[in-house]
């Protein structure tokens, strides 16, 4: 006897209930491996000797992690590297207990000892894992690789490019890291600025490209300290999404795009260099002087017309906004660093002046205080409208980094701002944020500028 498709279609799907594939073995799906490890890389030239790196797998940046928006992601971070550590998922909305921050959502995971990490990715965008704990070391001898969550609806591209950028702070003469993570004067000023430059781990990433080929670029700001001010040659582009959120109508790339510590940009580009030209992600240096972090090198022709303003990125759930009139109002001062005007601060409850900080290896401090306390800045209730008025009053730059939630700026007009999760002040600059708080947990709020993390510039939320 002949089934009719519907028939079949029927039992079809009355067998797939019959057998409902149970949720424990969604569960089950075997973890992958991360392991912190001590390796030696070619980041220099051949001419010099191989550099020793902690990485992710051994690499610098680290394998990438690539998954589906709303995947669930397994990996057991087991650590080789002779420190304590631990693995935060930059700018994902987790679960609180899988932020990975050391002392704060996890115990340090000890050398050889492993940690389980189970999240659910609710945002599509181009996020980041780095080590957190003692970060302004582990991070700076390599722990950070990029971390992509793709789109269900994915744009009308030729092809995409994930570029990680990081700085390295290297002994020229053994081409090896100085280990003077917590020098004075490093954290005291701007924070550990590399002097070598790598593009996916390359001094001199050069990629291949067509006339006319619509490309995406991911860039990640995965230095320590370092602000790239960056540039398009022979490209022309539109921003499509800030640290992982799309900000609606694209925005023409006119001029300079800066990336602060941590921060990051999707780009999509068109390539309208000619044939046998070359096309450059270019970084403006101090002094405006300009330098090639990414070539492409063009051959041969995608497209013989160029293509319209491409559409919009499809928005993630967390795209909302705060209604400002029922938000609680908080205030940050940020204060401290080298020819500041912070007398003093609290360090363990006690007022100490300057010097005595600095000989604590405290350089800054948020509202008065010098280090992590264990109160928070604030105890918000869940869904809690926030505004909160950072006040930089120092002269350097600073990159304010939630942790767990993204927020709006509020500008002086009262327009709010795409959504962030790092926000980039410059000196004696003070910049309001707003945001809901929707996630339950302790969240950290710091300075992506990691020494400065360390030596002062990290607080704290909690959301009950
Ligand atoms: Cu990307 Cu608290 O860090
Ligand atoms: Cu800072």
């Amino acid at each position: 006897m002949k089934q009719t498709r519907r028939e079949f279609l029927r039992h079809a799907s009355l067998a797939t209930c019959a057998v409902a594939i149970p949720r424990s073995a969604y569960a089950e799906a075997p973890f992958e491996d991360v392991v912190a490890k001590v390796a030696r890389r070619q980041l220099l030239p051949d001419s010099y000797p191989e550099t020793e790196i902690w990485g992710y797998g051994g690499l610098v940046p680290a394998p990438e992690i690539r998954v589906a928006q709303g995947d669930r992601v397994r990996r057991r971070f087991r650590n080789e590297v002779p420190d304590p550590s631990s693995v935060h998922w930059h700018g994902i909305r987790i679960d609180n207990a899988m932020d990975g921050v050391s002392g704060l959502t996890q115990e340090a995971v000890g050398t050889g000892e492993t940690f389980d990490y189970d999240f659910i990715a609710p945002d599509a965008g181009t996020y980041w894992y780095h080590a957190h704990n003692r970060s302004y070391e582990q991070v700076a001898r390599g722990l950070r690789g990029a971390l992509i969550v793709e789109e269900a609806d994915k744009p009308d591209i030729d092809r995409e490019e994930v570029l990680v950028l990081e700085d390295w702070l290297l002994d020229p003469e053994s081409g090896q890291l100085f280990d003077n993570f917590d020098q004075p004067m490093m954290m005291s000023h701007g924070g550990r600025i590399g002097n070598f430059i790598t593009v996916n781990g390359r001094f001199d990433l050069t990629l291949p490209a067509k006339r006319n080929e619509r490309i995406r670029l991911r860039v990640i700001n995965a230095a320590s300290a370092r602000i790239f001010p960056l540039r398009l040659s022979g490209m022309s582009g539109w921003t499509m999404a800030l640290d992982g959120m799309p900000i609606g109508q694209p925005q023409p790339v006119d001029g300079e795009v800066i990336l602060g510590p941590a921060q990051r940009v999707d780009l999509i580009v068109d390539v309208t260099e000619d044939e046998g030209g070359t096309a450059q992600l270019l970084r403006i240096g101090d002094d405006d002087q300009l330098t090639p972090l990414v070539r492409l090198s063009v051959d041969g022709t995608a497209s013989s017309v160029s293509r319209d303003t491409p559409s919009p990125l499809p928005p993630n759930p967390a795209a909302h906004t705060p209604d400002l009139s029922e938000a609680r109002d908080l205030r940050l001062v940020m204060s401290g660093g080298a020819m500041g005007r912070m007398q003093s601060a609290l360090l363990g409850g006690e007022r100490l002046g300057f010097r005595q900080l600095a000989q604590a290896g405290k350089f800054w401090a948020l509202n008065d205080v010098a280090e992590m306390t264990d109160t928070p800045l604030a105890d918000l209730s869940l869904n809690e409208p926030v505004r909160l008025k950072i006040e930089n009053q120092t002269v350097f730059p600073h990159a304010m980094h939630l942790h767990g939630m993204h927020f709006r700026e509020v500008r002086p007009d009262g327009a709010f701002g795409p959504m962030r999760d790092t926000i980039l002040l410059g000196g004696n600059e003070s910049r309001e944020i707003a945001f809901i708080a929707d996630n339950p947990g302790k969240w950290l709020f710091h300075c992506h500028m990691l020494s400065h993390a360390a030596s002062g510039m990290t607080t704290w939320l909690r959301v009950t």
